[in-house]
C-alpha cells in the first residue's frame, strides 16, 4: 500500500540522500545536485515556508521517495507538483502512479487548487507517462530550457485543472484500490 506522510525534521538526511542519488538528480530540471548547505537551506525551507509541502511516499510501510507541492499561497491557487520514487525497487511498480493520485487529491481537495502544474524532461518517458495517466495535458514544450551535465535539456510543461481532476479521480482510485496500492 501507498501513503503520503508530511516530511519531518528526520527526514533531512533521508531526503539529500535521494536527491544526489544519480538515478534521481538526472531528472531534476534543478541545474544540478545540491551540496549539504544548499539542502539544509532548501529542507528548512520546505518546512517553515506555508508555500511549499512536502510528504515523504512509504510504499509497504518504508519511505521510497518524496512529492512536493510549491507555490500554495499565491494568489493564483495553483502549485508546481515535484516528485520523485527514489528506491530502485520501489519504481516502476505503480507506486508513482498511487503517490500521484494522493498528491493530487490533496492539492485539488484539501487545498482547493484549481491548477497544477510540472516542468519535465523531455526524455522522461516514466513522468510523462505516469503524469498524462493522471490527466496531466501536454501545455508547452521549451528547447533548451536547462543546462544540466554539459548539454541542453528540452523540457515540457504539464498542467492538469480541477474539472478534469475531478473527471479523473473516481477511475483512477478504484484501480489503484483494486491492485492493492490505495486503500479507502
Ligand atoms: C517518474 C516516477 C516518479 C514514476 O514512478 P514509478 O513508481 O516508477 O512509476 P509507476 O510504476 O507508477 O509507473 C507509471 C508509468 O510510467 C511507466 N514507466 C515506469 N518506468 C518507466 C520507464 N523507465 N520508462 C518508461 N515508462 C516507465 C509505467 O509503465 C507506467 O505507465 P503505465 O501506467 O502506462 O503502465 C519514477 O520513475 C521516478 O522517480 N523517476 C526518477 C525521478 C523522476 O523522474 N521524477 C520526476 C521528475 S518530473
Amino acid at each position: 500500500m501507498v501513503e503520503l506522510k508530511p516530511v519531518t525534521l528526520s527526514d533531512r538526511q533521508r531526503l539529500y540522500d535521494w536527491r544526489i542519488d544519480p538515478s534521481v538528480d538526472r531528472w531534476m530540471s534543478d541545474a544540478a545536485a545540491p551540496d549539504w548547505d544548499l539542502h539544509n537551506y532548501w529542507f528548512d525551507n520546505l518546512l517553515s515556508d506555508p508555500d511549499v509541502q512536502g510528504w515523504v511516499i512509504y510504499f509497504a510501510h518504508e519511505p521510497v521517495g518524496f512529492l512536493s507541492l510549491r507555490g500554495l499561497q499565491g494568489p493564483n491557487q495553483r502549485a508546481e507538483w515535484g516528485w520523485y520514487v527514489a528506491s530502485a525497487v520501489a519504481r516502476g511498480r505503480g507506486v508513482g502512479r498511487a503517490a500521484q493520485v494522493l498528491g493530487l487529491e490533496i492539492a485539488f481537495v484539501d487545498y482547493g487548487l484549481e491548477r497544477v502544474w510540472a516542468q519535465v524532461l523531455a526524455d522522461n518517458d516514466a513522468a510523462l507517462r505516469a503524469q498524462g495517466a493522471a490527466g496531466f495535458r501536454r501545455e508547452g514544450y521549451l528547447r533548451n530550457h536547462l543546462f544540466k551535465a554539459g548539454s541542453f535539456h528540452d523540457v515540457v510543461i504539464l498542467g492538469v485543472l480541477a474539472n478534469e481532476w475531478n473527471e479523473n479521480r473516481e477511475r483512477l482510485i478504484s484501480n489503484l484500490v483494486r491492485t492493492g496500492l490505495l486503500e479507502r
